[in-house]
């Protein structure tokens, strides 16, 4: 007989093993199933955020600010650095130190709560019995029962059509991620967040970097405001960004890479580079997980179809993370998989996709929860905004980082918190604050009247928020 269980997670990312955790809590007996292999064919689960994404890069993104505050700034501060130089096998070891720590603490937190983990590729098998058996095929093969399945099998990065990634000539985030030498000349494929961020890393280390993007907009999702102030610290720091482009052909030999495009102005034009990282967005995975044999609805781009409480078409079948709608985070991963064992316990698991936080993570770091500016408007909102630039914070000045701003907009009748937008240090952090405030529906005067630290950069919030009802005090 197949083992039994109650729920069964394929998938180890963050939505697959914080939903496994969470139900494991509520008392029912789990299993996940993740077929992620790290470099010695043994299990890394975590998913893309643990692997190929989050954690990596942001550790690569701090050793190579370290880099380049001690090569550029550390001498402003009187600090002079002589002999600096760059191990980037030491580097990427480090980065691949900090995964391995993240790999092994979701291992310790599966046998705390006591899931039982299976690894290889699940895939649906049949319905039986009311629930559904899945195989799992890994190094041995065995099919197991679940009266729930929770789908959260990510996503993987699209390629560009006729330009696959082979990881050493055209990369993907996981190529991006492990070039074992700094390239002299770097070219990226869309400066979405990917972009950015791999864009940065490569160029503080000292590769020149240029970065060609199909939209005429910078940041086209961001408010437009702090858009144009990133893009003008991004242009200054020497990233090149090129956008309204259209891609051609991309082909590669031994000396590099070649990309034909046409600029915004329809010239043709070539970019020749010694690597290539394409960052034009993600695809759900569905591959492997053979949703035909139980009738699994997908959508037309091979998303699992779900309702907003993560419902499939079919009973007890549920499915978060990248692999459904909605944007592709981390945290919005967990807080459906959290919800959806919630659900499935009877309780009232609650994602509220209004309040979800955005982050990129370059210097300086942007970070937004709620409505742009250009959302506003387009919906006939009316709303008042204030802004507050970390030129006059006190703090920013003594980090000797003052870039950007932070902008609050709120609701011009009831002063209801819309939307907050931060470009400038430490925006990743500063951001929490504005999002417990709109989860609690914060008026701006709210903030305005807290007590803030000082000297510290949440006070450029408080000031933002002064700044709604125009009354600033240090600026
Ligand atoms: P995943 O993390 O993709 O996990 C899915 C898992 O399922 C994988 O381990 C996969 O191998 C496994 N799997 C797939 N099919 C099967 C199958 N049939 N059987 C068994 N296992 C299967 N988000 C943020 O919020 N913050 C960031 O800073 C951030 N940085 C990022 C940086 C990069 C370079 C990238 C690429 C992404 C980044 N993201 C970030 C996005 C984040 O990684 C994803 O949103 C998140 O990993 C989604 O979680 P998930 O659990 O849905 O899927
Ligand atoms: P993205 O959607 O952020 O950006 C893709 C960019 O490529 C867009 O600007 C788009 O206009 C452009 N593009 C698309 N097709 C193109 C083409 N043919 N030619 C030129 N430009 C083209 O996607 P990205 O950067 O690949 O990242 C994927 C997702 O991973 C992000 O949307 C995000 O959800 C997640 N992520 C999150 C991070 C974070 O939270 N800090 C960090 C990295 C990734």
């Amino acid at each position: 007989m197949n083992k039994q269980f109650d729920v069964i997670v394929i998938g180890g990312g963050p939505g697959g093993y914080i939903a496994a955790i969470r139900a494991a809590q509520l008392g029912f007996n789990v299993a996940c199933i993740d077929e992620w292999k790290n470099a010695k064919g043994g299990p890394a689960l975590g998913g893309t955020c643990t692997n190929t994404g989050c954690i990596p890069s942001k550790a690569l993104l701090q050793s190579s600010e370290y880099y380049e505050h001690a090569g550029k700034h550390f001498s402003a501060h009187g600090i002079e650095v002589k002999g600096l130089s760059l191990d980037v096998a030491k580097m990427l070891g480090r980065k691949d130190t900090v995964v391995k720590q993240n790999n092994d603490g979701i291992v310790y937190l599966f046998k705390k709560n006591k899931v039982t983990f299976f690894h290889g590729r699940g895939s649906f098998v049949a319905v039986k019995d009311g629930g559904y058996d899945i195989q799992v095929a890994g190094a041995a093969e065995e099919t197991i029962s679940g009266k729930h399945v929770i789908v959260a099998t990510g996503s993987s990065a699209r390629a560009l059509p006729g330009a696959p990634f082979d990881e050493e000539n055209i990369l993907s985030n996981d190529g991006a991620l492990r070039m074992g030498a700094v390239p002299q000349k770097l070219g990226l494929i869309g400066s979405g967040v990917i972009g950015l961020e791999m864009g940065s890393v490569w160029r503080r280390l000292g590769a020149e970097v240029t970065i060609l993007e199909g939209l005429p907009a910078f940041l086209g999702a961001v408010d437009q405001q702090i858009a144009k102030e990133a893009y003008k610290a991004f242009v200054k720091q020497g990233l090149k960004i090129e956008l309204g482009v259209k891609v051609g052909e991309i082909t590669f030999g031994k000396k590099g890479v070649s990309v034909a495009y046409a600029d915004a102005k329809g010239q043709a034009q070539t970019l020749s580079v010694d690597k290539l990282i394409v960052s034009i967005g993600r695809v759900a995975n569905t591959i492997g997980l053979a949703p035909e044999a139980v009738g699994l609805k997908l959508d037309e781009r091979g998303a699992v179809v779900v309702d907003d409480e993560c419902k499939t078409n079919l009973p007890n079948v549920w499915a978060v993370g990248d692999v459904v709608r909605g944007p592709m985070l981390a945290h919005k991963a967990e807080e459906e998989g959290v919800a959806v064992a919630e659900r499935i316990a009877g309780q009232h698991g609650h994602v509220d996709f209004n309040t979800i936080p955005w982050v990129i993570y370059t210097n300086p770091e942007i970070a937004w929860v709620g409505q742009t500016e250009e959302q506003l408007k387009a919906a006939g909102r009316a709303y008042r905004a204030g802004t507050f630039p970390f030129m006059a914070n006190g703090r920013a000045r003594a980090l000797g980082d003052t870039t950007g701003m932070v902008k609050m907009l709120a609701d011009a009748g009831t002063d209801e918190i819309l939307g907050v937008h931060i470009v400038g240090p430490f925006a990743s952090e500063l951001i929490a604050e504005c999002v417990v405030a709109m989860a609690f529906r914060a008026s701006a005067e709210d903030i305005a009247r807290i007590c803030h630290a000082h000297p510290s950069l949440s006070e450029a919030t408080k000031e933002a928020a002064l700044a709604v009802d125009k009354r600033t005090l240090n600026f």
